[in-house]
């Protein structure tokens, strides 16, 4: 469960992030923030570039940046967009690596939760290490 000055924290933290966005090219700025077991909070944005393919989300920037610093506990997350969006299929995957449940609060540009929702809804039947035979 998440206190609600954590959530207020989070929420704060993927709508600062959006404001660093780099989309030059789509305009559609997104913040994400992941809450981590410890307390702390990582955030990321989506970052283009003008080989379009190689644009990242703002999401995958989040986990990238956890994880490269050896912090893969997550508790939950926020994404912040104009209208409050939900990741991407990619996104979903690469959270699915870390975490089977995560809360993930849909956050809208005037910073309202307009949805909540748990990463195992978004993505059923998910595909994880689990699934690989063990060597
Ligand atoms: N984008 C994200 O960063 N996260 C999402 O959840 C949806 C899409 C980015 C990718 C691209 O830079 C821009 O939004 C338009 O697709």
């Amino acid at each position: 469960m998440l206190r609600p000055d954590e959530r207020e924290a989070l929420v704060a933290a993927a709508l600062a992030a959006r404001e660093r966005a780099y989309a030059p090219y789509s305009h559609y700025h997104v913040g994400a923030a992941l809450l981590l077991a410890d307390g702390t909070l990582v955030t990321g944005a989506n970052v283009e570039n003008a080989v379009y393919p190689l644009g990242i989300c703002a999401e995958r920037v989040a986990v990238a940046k956890a994880v490269s610093e050896g912090r893969r506990e997550f508790r939950a997350l926020a994404v912040a967009s104009e209208t409050g969006v939900a990741p991407c299929g990619a996104c979903r995957q690469t959270l699915r690596e870390f975490a089977e449940h995560l809360p993930i609060l849909l956050v809208d540009a005037q910073g309202r939760v307009v949805r909540e929702v748990d990463l195992a809804d978004l993505l059923p039947y998910s595909f994880s290490a689990a699934d690989l035979p063990s060597t």
